[in-house]
């Protein structure tokens, strides 16, 4: 064979390469079933097939010739291979939908979806209930819809006090009847204004020992701003047995501020006056380590011993037991812990802010 009868043989060799890639990109992604793509793979690679033909001519060429045309011949194949092998794949993909009934792929790993958070207040509740659990609190409840007895009067805060002009509420129509609150003579339901009323409720149903936290929803008819929201949250506490002191009193709540806000914390119990404790203190804290509201006293809950009065109103000795009593906003620890100014951002349901304590 001389030189341009080599050259002519290449040059067809090239063109058939050519054909059958055209070909292949064509009629590959059409094939229906695997039948279809058997016949039509023989077509190409089969010992008959057009590809094998052209490889089988590669004796005709001279020796020089071979290396390029045989690398020509492997790209061709390495595309001709790959296009088979997606319509296989398509083909596979649509026996598995047509076995399974439906276009479900179950061997595709799930989609993560939006996963939803605890809100930023709840979070602070869960820290703070679970802390005073782990010393041995347990978790008390009552309603929101409260009579003024159990908000009020059992808690020794009489009518004409100026106590229940601070702690104005929502009053509802008296001729509501409600289902489970207890009709108390001549009373007006109301939402609470504190979470103190689960004191009054948890000792009408338990004897000391008594050791309850209660969180939950208040509500006070204030002009919403920075600091103030008709709608907050408080935790309760309640210890009630025999020979409960100042001291159990100061102990526990050291442990709770120095377990929320860090070792270094410091406490201090200033007095002050409710109704239902005495003697009473509003307690305040101190830390190195909170950012701007660093080596600031803080004020963050009232408490004291259980007024013997609210002892009476319940019927049990005030001879025999003594309690200390606290409580304080969750939205005011909230607002520390996680340096949020304004309380009103806790309740517009923002993405952007919630999501920033996910
Ligand atoms: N209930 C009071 C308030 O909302 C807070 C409080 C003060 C609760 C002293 C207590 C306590 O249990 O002992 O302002």
């Amino acid at each position: 064979m001389d030189f341009q009868e080599s050259e002519f043989f290449i040059f067809k060799m090239k063109e058939a390469l050519e054909t059958i890639i055209i070909d292949v990109r064509d009629t590959a992604p059409g094939l229906e079933n695997r039948a279809a793509f058997e016949a039509y793979k023989a077509t190409i690679q089969g010992p008959n097939g057009s590809l094998t033909a052209v490889m089988k001519s590669m004796g005709k060429l001279l020796r020089e010739e071979k290396p390029a045309m045989g690398k020509l011949i492997n790209e061709a194949k390495a595309e001709i291979n790959e296009a088979l092998s997606q319509a296989l794949a398509t083909i596979e993909a649509a026996e598995l939908t047509a076995k399974l009934g439906s276009a479900i792929d179950p061997s595709l790993p799930s989609v993560e979806g939006d996963r939803g958070t605890l809100h930023p207040i709840a979070q602070v509740r869960e820290e703070m209930v679970a802390l005073f659990q782990r010393i041995g609190f347990s978790v008390a409840e009552a309603t929101e819809v409260e009579t003024e007895y159990f908000c009020f009067d059992a808690l020794n805060i009489p009518k004409d006090h100026p106590a229940r002009d601070m702690q104005d509420s929502y009053y509802l129509p008296n001729e509501l009847k409600m289902q489970n609150v207890p009709k108390h003579k001549e009373e007006q339901y109301l939402l609470r204004t504190h979470s103190s009323t689960v004191q009054i409720r948890t000792m009408l149903q338990k004897n000391p020992p008594i050791r309850i936290i209660a969180p939950g929803r208040c509500f006070r008819r204030d002009t919403p701003d920075a600091t103030h929201s008709a709608n907050f949250h408080q935790i309760e506490g309640l210890y009630v047995d025999q020979d409960v002191s100042l001291t159990d009193l100061k102990a526990t709540l050291d442990y709770f501020v120095k377990t929320i806000f860090g070792p270094k914390a410091k406490t201090r119990l200033r007095p002050s006056f409710f109704p239902f404790t005495e003697p009473s203190f509003e307690m305040d804290f101190f830390s190195p380590d909170l950012g701007k509201l660093s080596n600031k006293w803080l004020e963050i809950m009232g408490c004291g011993m259980v007024d013997p009065e609210v002892f009476k109103a319940v019927g049990i000795d005030p001879q025999a037991y003594t309690g200390f009593a606290f409580g304080m906003g969750i939205e005011r620890i909230a607002m520390i812990l996680q340096g949020v100014d304004d309380i009103r951002y806790y309740y517009q349901n923002d993405l952007r802010f919630l999501k920033q304590f996910a």
